[in-house]
C-alpha cells in the first residue's frame, strides 16, 4: 500500500479506444489474481481479453480510467441504460491504491451520467468490502434493493446515486 495521495491534475479520467484494450487486459490480469475476497471463478470471470474489452466497446460499453507515467493504472467501464448510468469492473493497479484514484472516477462517472441525462449512477459492491463501501459513503450512493447473489457465493448489493436532483 503506498503513502502518497494524487492531487485533482495529476489525475485526469480519460475515455480509452480499441487501441488500449491489451493494456486494460494486462491491468485486469494484474489486479484481479490478487483480489481473493471475490470468489476464483468470479475472478477469472473478470481476467478479460482485449478481444473481450474491444467487443464490450462495440457494444455500447465505454472504458474509462488514468494513465500515469504512461501506463494505465485504473479503468472501469460503464453503460447507459434505461435505468442511468451503470458502472463495473474498476481496478485500480495495487501500486497506486489509495492515492485517490478510484474517487476521481467516481467524480466522473457522476459528470458523464448528467451530461448524457442519465437519471442515476449505479453498481454493485461486493457485501462487506470496506474500500468499496467506503466509496459509496463518501459519494452519496444508497443501497438500492436486496443484496442478492451474483455469482455462486458471492452476495453483492446494487447501490444508486441519483443525479437529476443535483
Ligand atoms: C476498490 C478499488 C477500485 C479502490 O481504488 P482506490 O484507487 O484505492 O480508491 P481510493 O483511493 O479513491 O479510495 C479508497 C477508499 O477506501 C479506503 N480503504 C482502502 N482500503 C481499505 C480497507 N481495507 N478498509 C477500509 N477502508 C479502506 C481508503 O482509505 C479510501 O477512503 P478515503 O478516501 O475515505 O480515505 C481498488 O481497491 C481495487 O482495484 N480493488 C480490487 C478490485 C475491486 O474490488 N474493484 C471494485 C469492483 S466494483
Amino acid at each position: 500500500m503506498n503513502d502518497f495521495v494524487l492531487s485533482h491534475e495529476e489525475i485526469r479520467i480519460i475515455e480509452f479506444s480499441e487501441e488500449d484494450a491489451e493494456e486494460i487486459s494486462q491491468l485486469f490480469r494484474e489486479v484481479w489474481p490478487q483480489a481473493t475476497e471475490y470468489p476464483e471463478g468470479w475472478r477469472k470471470k473478470r481476467m478479460y481479453s482485449a478481444e473481450q474489452i474491444i467487443d464490450d466497446m462495440r457494444n455500447g460499453y465505454h472504458y474509462f480510467g488514468s494513465r500515469l507515467q504512461g501506463r494505465i493504472v485504473g479503468v472501469y467501464k460503464a453503460l447507459i441504460t434505461d435505468k442511468g448510468l451503470f458502472g463495473e469492473h474498476q481496478a485500480v493497479s495495487a501500486e497506486y491504491r489509495n492515492s485517490g484514484l478510484a474517487s476521481a472516477m467516481y467524480v466522473q462517472f457522476a459528470e458523464y451520467g448528467k451530461a448524457h441525462g442519465c437519471k442515476r449512477n449505479y453498481c454493485n459492491i461486493l457485501v462487506g468490502h470496506k474500500p468499496s463501501e467506503r466509496l459509496m459513503k463518501h459519494f452519496g450512493f444508497c443501497p438500492w434493493g436486496e443484496p442478492y447473489e451474483q455469482y455462486p457465493g458471492m452476495q453483492v448489493q446494487m447501490y444508486e446515486r441519483p443525479l437529476d436532483e443535483e
